[in-house]
């Protein structure tokens, strides 16, 4: 049987690169509550302050046995403390470069029994699982899955009178405006159309809350970083390059002028910020019951 090539697209490439700069488990934005100071040392506090949040949506796994799925599990940093917490939960992500870095966490906790699946959501093996999760969990995940696959999906797999759990951001109104900053940021359903697609779901909507202030300082952090320590960075490493191996620093622009430039755009134009954010993209919690039958 032919081994199958590993490959990466850019969006994991930018979820990896993120992750690993800032030298954080979250893949997610954290919460960033009035009383905490906007620092890069506070974001493991605004990270624990939003998966605390989203366990507070769950039953007490004190009262009788829950089984969670978190879809798009990332480093399986949520997924390690649902353990620890005493749910039963089972993880999934597609990404064999993060599904390496979960199953090192599931191997730290020998005693717990958790099932990793390494495909799209979109590929789940349905008629295996039916009513078997009491809990949907997606943590910026939601995003990256088409609506139209995810809900059939989970109306089948969550248990009647379960709960689904979808925190991430959408596309506002706003989106292909032009004005400044429009497409530096990529992602997010359009939010218009998933609340029509949610009032048209079987799912009962138990709240929903807007909590972009509290998300979006993180791209202040974030756009101060890029701007302030990895652009010079790059531009070191470009001059030198440029010194020591001009002729193929420019055959190397050249090809990749496109790729540069659109890269300039999104992550060194400092229009990658809280306001842009804000304008651009609505962060959403929202909390969904399977109806029961
Ligand atoms: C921003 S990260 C969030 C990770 C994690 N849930 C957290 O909160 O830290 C998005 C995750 O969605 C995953 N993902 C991307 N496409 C997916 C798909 N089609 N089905 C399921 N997960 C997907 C990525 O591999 C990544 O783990």
């Amino acid at each position: 049987m032919s081994k199958q090539k590993e490959t990466m697209d850019s969006r994991e490439l930018g979820l990896v690169l993120g992750q690993q700069l800032l030298g954080v488990d979250d893949m997610h934005y954290g919460m960033w509550d009035d009383d905490l100071e906007l620092k890069f040392a506070n974001i493991a506090t605004a990270q624990q302050r939003y998966t605390d949040m989203l366990i507070a949506d769950m039953p007490d796994p004190g009262q009788g046995e829950v089984r969670v799925f978190d879809i798009g599990c990332g480093t399986g940093h949520i997924l390690g403390q649902l353990l620890d917490h005493g749910f039963k939960a089972d993880g999934l992500v597609p990404a064999p470069g993060f599904a390496k870095l979960v199953n090192q966490r599931l191997d730290e906790r020998p005693g717990k029994e958790a099932k990793l699946f390494t495909i799209p959501f979109e590929e789940f093996p349905v008629d295996e699982f039916e009513n078997t999760y009491d809990v949907a969990l997606f943590s910026e995940s939601f995003q990256y899955i088409p609506v139209e696959a995810s809900f059939p999906i989970l109306e089948k797999i969550v248990k009647p009178g379960g709960t689904i759990i979808i925190c991430d951001f959408f596309r506002t109104e706003h989106a292909g405006d032009g004005g400044a900053g429009d497409g530096s940021f990529g992602g997010g359903h359009d939010w218009k159309t998933f609340q029509q697609q949610m009032s048209d779901s079987p799912f009962e909507l138990v709240s929903d809350e807007d909590i972009t202030p509290k998300m979006s300082p993180n791209l202040e952090l974030v756009n101060n970083f890029l701007m302030n320590t990895l652009s010079p960075a790059g531009q070191t490493i470009g001059r030198y390059l440029r010194l020591n191996y001009p002729k193929t620093s420019k055959v190397v622009s050249w090809l990749f002028r496109k790729k540069f430039a659109r890269l300039k755009f999104k992550y060194f134009s400092g229009l990658r910020s809280k306001e842009t954010f804000e304008r651009y993209k609505t962060y959403h919690h929202i909390v969904l019951r399977n109806p029961a039958n």
